[in-house]
C-alpha cells in the first residue's frame, strides 16, 4: 500500500470558506447617522464589498437616515464616492454597482422629529413591497450614544420594532462603542437598549471581533492538538498584548479627551483579545457558549490595587516628537484638546486572571497613540527549558519560546525557538517558524465591518459584545479610572517612541522586556 499525498486545493481556500457562508434573507438596513464619517469610511464600503463578493442577498436594501437634505440620487452619489475611496474591492465594478445602487435610499430627518420616523416607516414598507424585504429590519445606530435613547424610544413608539418572542420578521439593532464611559453609564445604556429591544436583538459592535486574525484565535487554540496542552500556567511565563498606533487623535480630539486610551481601546478591544486568549473551551461553537466563557475571564481579572498604581500601571501622554520620519506635535496641541489636558494617550498595565489556568501569570497590556508604528500583536512567552544540559556550553543561551500572533498588519503567526547554528562549535541562535495569511491564503482578508454586517443579517451574535461582558469590563476598570479622575498627571513621552520609560520599567522590574513587534 502506498500513501498518496493529499491533493492540493484547486481553489483558493479563503474563497471556499466564504462560499460556505449562508446567504441571509433580504432586509432593510437603516443607517442612522448616514452622513457621518463611520458610515462613509467603513459601513458603506463594507456593504459594497459584500455585494461584490456575492454575499448580499438579492433585494438587500440600505436606507440612509440623517439630517442633510439629500435625495436618493444624491445619497447614491455619496455612497459611490465612499466606495471608490475606501472599499476593499476597489475599483468599483460597474455592473455590481448598478445593482447595488438600486437598493440605496435616503430619508431626511432629525432624530427627535416624530414625522421623520413616519416617513422612514413608509419608505421601509414601500421597500418591503418593491424589494422583497419582508418586514425584516436592521437599525444601525452610527451615532453618538446620547442619541440611543431617543432613537430607540421613537422606533418603539412608532411600532417599528417586532418582538422576537412573538415570531414574525426580525428587528435587530446594531450599536457602536463607546458603550458608556464607566459602569454606571454602561448600565444605563443597556437598560435603555433592553427597554425597546430584547438582549438577543442587540448587536454591540467591537470591530476587533470582526478581524480575521482575532477570529482565528479560537481556531488556533481549539482546532489544533499542539497548543492547548501548553496553554496554561504550567508552561506559560507571561502574555503580552500590544495595540500600537502611529497616528495621533486626528480630528477626534474632542471625543478622545473625554475618553483616553484606556476607555477607547483597553476596555473593549483589548479585553476582548484577553478573553479570547484566556478563555476555557466553550461547550459549543455558538454565540452564548462562547460569550459565557469570555465573560468568565473578565470576571476573573484580579481587582486592580489602585492605591499602589506604580506597581501595575503607567499612563503616558505624547509630547512633541516625530513618527515615521514626520514631525508630530504634542497631544496638548491637537485640535479640541485643552492645553492642560491630563488625558492618557498611552497606557501599560499588568493584569492577572485569578483562575485555575492562569493563576499568577502576568498579562502585560499596552496601547498607545503616536507610537513608532501601527501594530497589534499578542505574544505568548513560554517558560524556558531547564538549562543544566547547556549550563557550561558558552554559545548556548536557553531562551523563552515565543508564539507571536500578529493581528495586524502583516497578519500571521510565528513561533520563535532556538536552533543550533551550523558549524563545528555548539552555538544556538533564535529562529522563527512563520505563517503568513497573505502567503498561505493568497487573498486579502475581508474588512472587519464586512464580516460584522453580514453576521447581523444572519442573526449570529457570536462576534458581538454581550451586555454582561461590557459591564464586567467596566467593573474591572472603574476603580482605576475613578482614581485617575481625582488627579495625577500622565508621564510624557516623545511622539514616535514606545511610551514613557516607566512602561519599560513595569516589565524590567519583573525581569522581563516588551517584545518589539
Ligand atoms: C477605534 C478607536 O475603536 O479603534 C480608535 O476608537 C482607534 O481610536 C481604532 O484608532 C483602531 O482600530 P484599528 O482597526 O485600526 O486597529
Amino acid at each position: 500500500m502506498s500513501l498518496a499525498a493529499p491533493p492540493l486545493p484547486e481553489t483558493n481556500p479563503l474563497r471556499e470558506g466564504l462560499e460556505q457562508e449562508r446567504v441571509p434573507d433580504a432586509s432593510c438596513l437603516v443607517i442612522f447617522g448616514a452622513s457621518g464619517d463611520l458610515t462613509h469610511r467603513k459601513l458603506l464600503p463594507a456593504l459594497y464589498s459584500l455585494a461584490h463578493d456575492g454575499l448580499l442577498p438579492a433585494g438587500q436594501t440600505i436606507v440612509g437616515f440623517a439630517r442633510p437634505d439629500y435625495t436618493d440620487e444624491a445619497f447614491r452619489a455619496d455612497v459611490r464616492e465612499a466606495c471608490d475611496k475606501f472599499a476593499r474591492t476597489r475599483p468599483v465594478d460597474e455592473a455590481i454597482w448598478t445593482n447595488f445602487a438600486k437598493g440605496l435610499f435616503y430619508v431626511r430627518g432629525d432624530f427627535n422629529e416624530p414625522e421623520a420616523y413616519n416617513r422612514l416607516k413608509q419608505k421601509l414598507e414601500e421597500c418591503d413591497r418593491s424589494r422583497g424585504t419582508g418586514g425584516r429590519r436592521l437599525y444601525y445606530l452610527a451615532v453618538p450614544p446620547t442619541f440611543f435613547p431617543v432613537i430607540s424610544d421613537f422606533l418603539g413608539a412608532e411600532g417599528m420594532v417586532t418582538d422576537p418572542e412573538k415570531g414574525g420578521p426580525y428587528t435587530r439593532v446594531i450599536i457602536e462603542k463607546p458603550f458608556g464611559r464607566d459602569l454606571a453609564s454602561a448600565k444605563e445604556l443597556n437598560r435603555v437598549a433592553v427597554t425597546t429591544f430584547r438582549e438577543r436583538q442587540v448587536f454591540r459592535i467591537d470591530h476587533y471581533l470582526g478581524k480575521e486574525t482575532v477570529q482565528n484565535l479560537l481556531v488556533l487554540r481549539f482546532a489544533n492538538g499542539i497548543f492547548e496542552p501548553f496553554w496554561n500556567r504550567q508552561y506559560i511565563d507571561h502574555v503580552q498584548l500590544t495595540v500600537a498606533e502611529s497616528i495621533g487623535v486626528e480630528k477626534r480630539g474632542g471625543y478622545f479627551d473625554t475618553a483616553g486610551i484606556t476607555r477607547d481601546i483597553v476596555q473593549n478591544h483589548m479585553l476582548q483579545l484577553v478573553s479570547l486568549i484566556a478563555m476555557e473551551p466553550p461547550v459549543a461553537f455558538e454565540a452564548d457558549a462562547i460569550r459565557d466563557e469570555k465573560v468568565k475571564v473578565i470576571r476573573a481579572l484580579r481587582t486592580l490595587p489602585v492605591d499602589r498604581q506604580s506597581e501595575f500601571v503607567v499612563r503616558g501622554q505624547y509630547d512633541d516628537g516625530s513618527v515615521l520620519g514626520d514631525k508630530a506635535a504634542a497631544y496638548k496641541k491637537e485640535v479640541n484638546v485643552p492645553a492642560d489636558s491630563r488625558t492618557e494617550t498611552c497606557v501599560a498595565l499588568k493584569a492577572f486572571i485569578d483562575n485555575w489556568r492562569w493563576a499568577d501569570v502576568p498579562f502585560y497590556i499596552r496601547a498607545g497613540k503616536r507610537l513608532p508604528k501601527r501594530v497589534t500583536d499578542i505574544s505568548i512567552h513560554f517558560r524556558p527549558a531547564p538549562s543544566p544540559l547547556f549550563r557550561r556550553v558558552q554559545g548556548v543561551h536557553v531562551q523563552q519560546n515565543v508564539l507571536a500572533i500578529r493581528i495586524q498588519p502583516d497578519e500571521g503567526i510565528s513561533l520563535k525557538f532556538d536552533s543550533k547554528v551550523p558549524g563545528p562549535t555548539v552555538r544556538s541562535a533564535p529562529v522563527t517558524m512563520e505563517f503568513r495569511y497573505a502567503t498561505s491564503f493568497g487573498a486579502e482578508p475581508p474588512e472587519a465591518y464586512e464580516r460584522l454586517l453580514l453576521e447581523t443579517m444572519l442573526g449570529d451574535s457570536t462576534l458581538f459584545a454581550r451586555r454582561d461582558e461590557v459591564e464586567a469590563a467596566w467593573s474591572w476598570l472603574d476603580p482605576l479610572l475613578a482614581a485617575w479622575g481625582k488627579g495625577g498627571d500622565p508621564a510624557l513621552y516623545h511622539a514616535g517612541t514606545w511610551g514613557p520609560p516607566e512602561a519599560d520599567l513595569l516589565l524590567e522590574r519583573d525581569g522581563r522586556r516588551w517584545r518589539r513587534p
